[in-house]
């Protein structure tokens, strides 16, 4: 079953029926100033960290679920009821929720009376703007109330939910007019308040949680609302809130516009104060002003959607499949660019207090954002690089706002230094900037330690080099990418993390295919980038270490059908014929194949082959087969999850495209594409009811073929899977692929696709992509022309043109 549908010229999904299987959820903010808004309006804000600088509450694993968000109540003669049906959950006569480009907009009707609210945080603003409209349709007067709501949370998301002796002590308001400050702490050390305003003058207003709701009330039966009449109360300890009261008449047919600014403030410590405890209000004064009128927020609300047509313009896709077309053009490069801003942090499933930013993760995440803006992937990479040790090795996670390496959490995950040079890389092939290798960048953010990113990048090469184990394959550390193959862990106590807790890695036999895979291909990328800027002696030292990793995979790591996957603690074989449980795994499997090691011989083919006998189901390919059923204490936390759920035999989205271009190295097309279309989002649109989370963004697991339920996703949003399969489409599949000397043309797809245009913008110039396959072939190139005339070989070079690039292929 369907709960709304994609309007693909308005880039919007539009949902239609607010019971939605799970809340289907949507961010705003492009940068700094960040709110999740699900489908009826639940959801938070918060101000470059989640954790530190959390706005307002927002309670997670609630009952009901999604309880807490951005609420409007409306008081029509006694009928109390919100335009996103929650938290009242008055039955609607129309319920609309269009979630677009970093804009919401949620609308319902009820009695002749229509409410719309469009959120969005405009472009450079630390605020959130909503605009009501209510318009009357009936043929009588109305006179109605509308209150506001929400709630704040006092910064430290953490201890909010922790500390509350001493939380209900120290929650602080002011209100000025129509303008409600929430300054907690501001007393003291923090120099950041918030507000929420309202364009017009208020009857009333609330800012006590308890005197709006009524102690023993939920947010669906707000005592204030009921009532019909505000007490203006103001917090002093408890729990502070925003509510605004407004009377509101309307003539039959008339319509009413409200404009409300939640936003934050911070002030220089000598700026704090306008006199004594009454803080300097002088930047929300500035910007609720810039929002005073219609006008100014409509135009706020085209400058965000000029943003992004320009960021959208870079890859265009124009093929028979709307589908492919959506998620390809929109909501894939949508979903990249939230995974730039939050790494793993805020989701529904990620509580903002947990991880920082993960250094493998965002080197990957780069992938998908380059072509849309280079210069923060450039920023993006110096920081990550800044968190470094002289050895190579990394802090596995940093915390946005110090950029600071995460003790916690600490090193030692040795697939880490390898993605430094995956990201750059990238960055390079898409940007031609090969001034970023020579920026001076520290190691652990120390000062004086800097150095160049180039021999940042020598490092992680070595780092690889310098830990490898007795069959000279790489030693696995705490993990690889899979975070939960804990070999060197052997844990007996429930009470620590697997992630953290002190490994066991002195004396450890335990080698990881995947790196070994990952070594193989971005190794050869790292040779191939010394040998391009004239490092000719470090290329040839690159390709030789190389080389002995293949010979070490071809002779140690080959299980007969299909790559091994790590050695354990003892030497013992994990991912083998060998094992019961954990036979075959999709990484080494994934990375050895697109690094193509031993495809002459037949291994890339067989191995893939075992994957698709082995690991794939209906919903996509699992992670390993058979799941493990017991704990066993030398594999670690992914034996700990039940049989089909995440790193244990779930479908974990994030590595199936892995599959994807390996099958396009073998040059199958079809298989490519029937793994690419099973777990896209915008085909699984029909089954929402088992799938659950939202039908146009990607999850980061589907539960796979062992589990209780297979086909139902979670922890939608924050994954690695948008970035990765946006690769895979776009460079592997489409096969419109940056490199340093220009955009290699090499499509790998499905043979019955019998044409398609891809425009792209490429350093500066648009090149519209032709390509006709009227054969039927899945992949190679008969003839390239350039505007018209014929191109030797697949590389489209450089050419510096305002023209459009008309380039037509066929294949
Ligand atoms: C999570 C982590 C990622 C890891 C993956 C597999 O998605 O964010 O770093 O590679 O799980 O364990
Ligand atoms: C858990 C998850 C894994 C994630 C890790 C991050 O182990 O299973 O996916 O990468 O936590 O801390």
């Amino acid at each position: 079953m369907k709960y709304g549908y994609f309007d693909d010229n308005k880039r919007e999904y539009v949902i239609t029926n607010p019971r939605t299987p799970w809340p289907w959820i949507n961010y705003l903010g492009t940068k700094d100033f960040f709110s999740l808004i699900s489908n009826t309006a639940g959801g938070y804000s918060f101000c470059k960290d989640a954790k530190f600088r959390r706005i307002t509450r927002y309670r997670y694993n609630g009952v009901p679920m999604d309880n807490g968000g951005k609420y409007f109540y409306i008081n029509d003669a006694g009928t109390v009821w919100n335009p996103g049906w929650k938290p009242c959950k008055t039955e609607l006569d129309s319920y609309e929720c269009r979630h677009g480009m970093n804009y919401t907009i949620i609308k319902g009707s009820k009695n002749g009376l229509e409410a719309e609210v469009l959120f969005f945080v405009p472009l450079e603003t630390w605020a959130e703007v909503q605009k009501v409209t209510l318009n009357n349709t009936s043929d009588k007067v109305k006179k109605i109330q509308l209150f506001s709501f929400v709630e704040w949370c006092l910064w430290n998301a953490q201890t909010d939910m922790e500390n509350f002796q001493r939380n209900l002590s120290t929650g602080e308001v002011e209100v000025d007019g129509s303008v409600i400050y929430h300054k907690t702490e501001y007393r003291e050390r923090r120099n950041h308040y918030a507000y929420y305003s309202v364009n017009v003058p208020v009857t009333g207003f609330e800012t006590d949680r308890e005197s709006f709701l009524g102690l023993y009330n939920g947010f669906d039966e707000p005592e204030t609302v009921l009532q019909g009449k505000a007490k203006n109360s103001i917090a002093h300890g408890w729990s502070p809130i925003a509510s605004h009261c407004l009377e509101i008449e309307l003539q039959p047919g008339e319509s009413k516009d409200l404009i409300f600014v939640l936003g934050y403030v911070e002030n220089d410590a000598k700026e704090k104060w306008e006199s004594k405890k009454v803080i300097n209000k002088t930047k929300a004064r500035q910007t609720i002003a810039r929002f005073r009128s219609v006008e100014d927020v409509d135009k706020a609300w085209s400058d965000l959607k000029k943003y992004w047509d320009d960021l959208l313009n870079a890859y265009i896709l124009k093929s028979e499949d709307e589908k492919l077309n959506r998620m390809v053009n929109t909501w894939n490069q949508y979903q990249c660019m939230i995974t730039f801003c939050f790494s793993r942090s805020a989701s529904f499933f990620e509580s903002g207090i947990g991880r920082g930013m993960g250094f493998r993760d965002s080197n990957q995440d780069l992938i998908g954002f380059l072509h849309q803006i280079p210069e923060r992937a450039r920023e993006r990479i110096i920081d990550i690089a800044s968190t470094q040790f002289p050895d190579g090795g990394c802090y596995h996670q940093y915390q946005p706002l110090t950029k600071k390496g995460n003790n916690e959490i600490g090193q030692g995950f040795n697939d880490d230094p390898m993605w430094l040079i995956f990201g750059t890389v990238h960055y390079m092939k898409e940007t031609g900037d090969f001034s970023i290798l020579d920026e001076m960048v520290p190691f652990d953010n120390k000062p004086g330690s800097e150095q160049t990113l180039f021999y940042h990048l020598t490092v992680s090469f070595d780092h690889i080099i310098d830990n490898l184990g007795p069959h000279g394959l790489p030693l696995i550390g705490r993990a690889d990418w899979n975070d939960c193959l804990n070999l060197n862990c052997f844990s007996d106590n429930p009470d620590e993390s697997f992630q953290t807790t002190e490994n066991k890695t002195e004396g450890s036999k335990a080698e990881s295919l995947m790196i070994a895979g990952l070594f193989v291909m971005y190794g050869k990328e790292y040779a191939d980038l010394c040998s391009y800027i004239g490092k000719h002696e470090e290329s040839v030292r690159a390709r030789k270490h190389v080389a002995n990793m293949i010979d070490a995979v071809k002779k140690f790591g080959w299980d007969g059908e299909w790559f091994l996957r790590a050695y354990d603690f003892f030497g013992k074989k994990i991912g083998s014929k060998e094992n019961e449980e954990g036979k075959i795994f999709i990484e080494s499997n994934g990375w050895c194949a697109m690094a193509g090691i031993g495809l002459n011989e037949g291994l890339v083919t067989k191995a893939l082959d075992s994957v698709k006998e082995r690991l794939d189901c209906e919903h996509g390919i699992v992670l390993n087969n058979p799941a493990y059923t017991t704990y066993h204490i030398e594999s670690g936390e992914i034996s700990s999850y039940p049989e089909g759920y995440k790193e244990n035999a779930g479908i974990f989205c994030h590595n199936n495209p892995w599959i994807m271009i390996g099958e396009t190295v073998l040059g199958r097309g079809d298989r490519a594409w029937e793994y690419y279309k099973k777990i896209c989002p915008a085909y699984l649109e029909e089954l929402s009811d088992l799938h659950k989370v939202e039908p146009y963004v990607y999850a980061q697991m589907i539960a796979g073929k062992d589990a209780y339920c297979p086909g139902e996703a979670k922890n939608s949003w924050l994954t690695g899977t948008a970035a990765w399969n946006y690769l895979a489409i776009t460079q592997y599949i489409l096969g419109v692929r940056p490199q340093y000397d220009g955009l290699l043309i090499d499509p790998c797809i499905p043979s019955d696709l019998k044409s398609f245009t891809v425009v792209r913008r490429f350093r500066g110039t648009t090149y519209q992509i032709e390509v006709n396959n009227r054969e039927g072939s899945m992949k190679g190139i008969k003839q390239i022309k350039v505007d018209g005339k014929i191109l030797s070989g697949n590389l489209l070079p450089l050419i510096r043109t305002d023209n459009v690039v008309k380039v037509e292929v066929e294949m």
